[in-house]
């Protein structure tokens, strides 16, 4: 199945004329649906970004792929950052928050305009699984491609089997974002899958970027002290065991390590 023209439309579509327009919280409508906002949730998103920064801490260029509005900040190290994404307005969101230090592209993921091994470290964060299954593949491969032998990517996916989703969708917690949203296209595969097709080029593992998804959180972590210790202790599974947490986790992030020539 190859992705059709509508789908390429509606993704840039819901990113220009709605996920990156700030709603009425002030904050970015993509975040007003995807993501739990309240305060309690803030150290759990913060720990979870850092082990991401942290993935990423090594040398060489940056390149942030799907980088969004609020790129995730990770550490340049004085190396060269170039931030990609198919939507304008996410650029311009980029450029407010990275400013002149980065670069920025509008380019699709499906063919990434740099020569093969430029990048030490790659991140795609909450991109692919928008894409058809073939483009993702597709996608995986430019990845590999442009990062250099011994660099790091990570690649933030969904998976739909997750066991607390399972759980969520047994106890009818509502799995609808809080607004009624534009079409946005969902491919979501196993991610055994697109590890399969990297496996002679590079060394994979999976981890938990997140366990917790906004849909349980909104609904069974209370605010104040109590939520702050039941999400701080996901938070600690996630940091102590990464590899069996991915096994619950809504968001699970794959590690490339791409083999040393
Ligand atoms: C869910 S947002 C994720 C943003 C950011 N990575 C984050 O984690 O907050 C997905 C982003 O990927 C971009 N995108 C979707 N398909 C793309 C493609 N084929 N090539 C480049 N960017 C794409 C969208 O425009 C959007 O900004």
């Amino acid at each position: 199945m190859t992705q059709t023209r509508e789908d390429d439309v509606a993704v840039r579509q819901f990113y220009e004329t709605y996920g990156w327009q700030r709603g009425s919280s002030g904050q970015y409508q993509d975040a007003e649906a995807f993501v739990d906002l309240r305060p309690v949730m803030d150290g759990y998103h913060r720990r979870r970004d850092q082990r991401v920064a942290e993935l990423l801490a090594g040398a060489g260029p940056l390149l942030d792929l799907g980088c969004g509005g609020a790129p995730l900040q990770v550490e340049a190290n004085g190396d060269l950052r170039v931030n990609l994404d198919l939507a304008a307005a996410a650029l311009r969101g980029a450029r407010q928050t990275l400013g002149d230090a980065a670069s920025y592209l509008q380019a699709d993921i499906c063919r990434l305009p740099f020569p093969a091994a430029t990048f030490g470290r790659v991140l795609c964060a909450h991109v692919l699984y928008h894409l058809a299954p073939d483009r993702q593949l597709l996608a995986l491969a430019e990845i590999c491609r442009v990062l250099r032998p011994g660099g790091v990517a990570v690649v933030v996916y969904i998976q739909t089997f997750a066991r607390l989703q399972s759980l969520a969708r047994r106890l009818r917690l509502d799995s609808r974002p809080v607004v009624d949203l534009p079409a946005l296209p969902y491919h979501p595969v196993d991610h055994r899958r697109l590890r399969a097709g990297l496996r002679d080029r590079a060394r994979i593992e999976v981890r938990s970027w997140s366990i917790l998804a906004p849909e349980i959180t909104r609904t069974l972590v209370p605010g104040g002290r109590t939520g702050r210790a039941m999400v701080s202790g996901v938070a600690a599974v996630e940091d102590r065991l990464p590899g069996w947490s991915a096994r619950l986790a809504r968001y699970p992030m794959l590690v490339v390590r791409k083999n040393p020539d």
